[in-house]
């Protein structure tokens, strides 16, 4: 390609390409390609403007380092810029990038220190005298948005340092929500018929740069620092690592996973035993970062453009990859609802063959625009089902067909109803076999009864046979055991295993029971409060809508929903069955006297900055405390907030403890 024009060409169609993928990207959030595509377009390009720097041009996608900031939240300047990295795709890439690094320091010799690269977002934090003043993202990598107010919901963020630190320094790190943050909220998101998210990443993103820092809150969002951007007026350690256990001491949250490491072979074993074992972490990670270690060398190799020479992402395989949608499949759930999903052709993402992938509801297809027929763009990410970003427009033939949800139940018949203001088609037989057979596969799950070595094939197979019509019938089983013995892939072992699993669950305790029953929205935590509660399966059946209501994280549709449950006379019947059978349907209730805070009064004053005092208080209440008006010799803790009034005064006159809200955050983290 040496015909100048040519590159100028190529330049420009690169460009024009990736400019497109960006904004399908970040405004559109609805990718065409495949990550490991789209790094491909900007490694052709970026090698091009290297080749033929005459033609390397301000407004190039390679000289962005983030989305321009919103004005919305404020602009903040960085004072030191907050850089991007390279990328290294394999071995020999890393080896590459080490060789010219220990050329660049002559020889002197350095340790690495190997990171997770997060999939989240880059935000640097400043404190002033101890106190967190602003929290930001990157922006542009010179400015970038105000959400100090949103990152102050997130609790593994210190609002103050306790110990002596620098009067002025500011810290770097990823913001993320965890993989099972993530689940959560596009579970939610799909029931409520919202749009979902790509990816954690998005998701993280969306959550932070949100106007109201209240939503924030609701979203379980975290941190890792990595790194210490700048420090005023007192000194620091020579290395990245030390300053990280520095960083820690003052009471940052850095990842436990990271190493220190003293050579390249044992970068690449790093990176290898991730690659193998990434699903198992709670967060997405899509590389790993490797940075000098000494600070010195550091500032040597210095950065070319926005890029440090002293680090390096080493990036894991794409979990992304581009497939044919051959159809769209229904499967009906536990209470009803169908649950579209797309059938593939198979296609390698990451090492794992994907064949299907989650839809989650219709509105999703069709706000995705996924038509049978066409390419589209799959996914591993957060998610052990893997998900289809969306279709890839340019490759339609016209031949695509658009997908509609059936009006009867695939499995049974029946007709499907789409109650109003939800997002999800059900199937309106409760006796539908699909229905049946998800209901007991959730009753003996490990989060509900927890009886082993019945799982799906052999749910199937007990229904089949008529041994099982229902969940009740499970503790009829043991006078079947003649019966079970002659079935396919069964022996006198494995029943006499089963039979004893099923009796072992008879002790479970009373929430699991509860979980188990597969009741619309309640989830185990739910199930959990209902029992600490209620005590009992009959007080759950028997009380009101305002006795519902009074328990916290209990609203109107957990409340209706545990009515109709109750309403059935199938459902009613079932639990007498499984009261007769011997199975645990009480437990003790706690007594207020028991819970970690009973006996202690709080007060707050000023302004609190992660939470409203009406949830402070809420939360002491929860935990058994009560909270008072005035500071009085039964006051045991006045939790001081900004500007605290004139109840510090009387308090310090009174002797009464003090509580930082860092303090009291602790306090009700501990005992929660
Ligand atoms: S170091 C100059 N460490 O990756 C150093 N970055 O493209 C740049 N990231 O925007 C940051 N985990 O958001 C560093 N352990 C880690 C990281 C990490 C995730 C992100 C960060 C940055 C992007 C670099």
């Amino acid at each position: 390609m040496d015909d100048l024009n040519q590159v100028k060409q190529r330049i420009a169609q690169l460009r024009a390409e990736i400019n497109h993928h960006n904004y399908r990207y970040y405004v559109l959030d609805s990718p065409e390609i495949s990550d490991a595509e789209y790094d491909e377009l900007m490694r052709e390009l970026k090698q091009l403007e290297e080749q033929y720097p005459q033609f390397l041009t301000p407004d190039s996608p390679t000289q962005r380092v983030g989305a321009a900031p919103v004005e919305a939240f404020g602009v903040v300047e960085h004072p030191l810029p907050l850089l991007s990295l390279g990328n290294a795709f394999a071995k020999d890439e890393l080896v590459a990038w080490y060789n010219r690094t220990s050329k660049l320091v002559a020889g002197k010799q350095f340790d690495f220190v190997c990171e997770h690269k997060i999939d989240g977002l880059a935000v640097a934090l400043t404190y002033v005298d101890g106190r967190l003043t602003i929290g930001a993202t990157r922006g542009d990598g010179f400015r970038g948005e105000n959400i100090t107010q949103n990152l102050k919901t997130i609790r593994s963020i210190p609002l103050s340092i306790l110990k002596e630190a620098p009067p002025r320094f500011e810290v770097r790190g990823e913001v993320f929500l965890p993989k099972a943050g993530f689940n959560k909220l596009n579970q939610e998101r799909a029931e409520e018929g919202l749009p979902l998210f790509a990816n954690p990443r998005n998701a993280a993103a969306g959550s932070v740069r949100q106007l109201d820092p209240r939503v924030t809150a609701k979203r379980t969002l975290d941190i890792y620092i990595y790194g210490l951007g700048y420090s005023e007026g007192k000194a620091t350690p020579p290395t990245h690592w030390e300053t990280m256990e520095y960083l820690k001491s003052l009471g940052f949250k850095v990842n436990p996973n990271n190493r220190l490491l003293t050579s390249i072979e044992q970068v690449e074993e790093f990176h290898h035993t991730w690659v193998e074992r990434r699903e198992s972490l709670p967060y997405e990670a899509d590389g790993i970062v490797v940075k000098v270690n000494q600070l010195d060398l550091q500032d040597r190799l210095g950065n070319i453009g926005h890029e440090p020479r002293w680090a390096i992402a080493y990036k894991f395989p794409a979990i992304q990859g581009t497939t044919h949608l051959i159809d769209i499949g229904i499967s009906v759930g536990r209470t009803g609802t169908l649950n579209p999903y797309a059938i593939l052709e198979p296609v390698s993402v990451g090492g794992v063959t994907i064949k299907s992938a989650a839809l989650h509801n219709e509105d999703d297809v069709r706000r995705k625009d996924i038509r049978i027929g066409d390419t589209v763009v799959v996914q591993r990410a957060g998610e052990v089902i893997p998900q289809v970003v969306g279709p890839v427009i340019s490759k339609r033939t016209g031949k695509e067909k658009i997908f509609t949800m059936p009006r009867h139940c695939p499995v049974c018949g029946a007709e499907t109803i789409q109650p109003e203001g939800e997002a999800m088609s059900r199937c309106t037989n409760a006796a539908c076999p699909a229905q049946v057979q998800e209901r007991l596969e959730h009753f003996v799950s490990r989060g509900g009864m927890d009886i082993r070595g019945i799982g799906e094939s052999n749910s199937a197979m007990l229904l089949q046979e008529g041994l099982v019509k229902n969940v009740a019938d499970l503790y009829d089983l043991k006078d079947k055991k003649e019966q079970i013995v002659k079935l396919e892939r069964m022996a006198e072992k494995s029943v006499s295993n089963i039979l004893n699993a099923i009796e072992n669950s008879k002790q479970r305790p009373l929430s699991r029971v509860i979980f188990a029953l597969g009741i619309l929205h309640i989830g185990e935590e739910i199930a959990e409060l209902l029992a600490k509660h209620l005590g009992s399966i009959d007080s759950l059946a028997n009380a009101s809508r305002e006795e519902l209501l009074s328990i916290p994280a209990v609203g109107p549709k957990i409340a209706d929903s545990i009515a109709a449950f109750f309403r059935q006379e199938e459902n009613r019947k079932i639990i007498k069955r499984l009261k007769d059978a011997g199975v645990k349907l009480e437990e003790e209730r706690v007594k207020p006297e028991e819970l970690p805070l009973t006996g202690m009064e709080f007060l707050i004053t000023g302004r609190l900055e992660a939470f409203s005092r009406q949830e402070a208080e809420a939360m002491i209440k929860a935990l058994g405390g009560s909270t008072g008006s005035s500071v009085t010799k039964k006051t045991t803790y006045l939790v001081i907030g900004a500007d605290p009034g004139s109840k510090l005064t009387r308090a310090q006159e009174l002797g009464t403890k003090l509580l930082t809200e860092e303090e009291l955050t602790r306090l009700l983290r501990q005992t929660a």
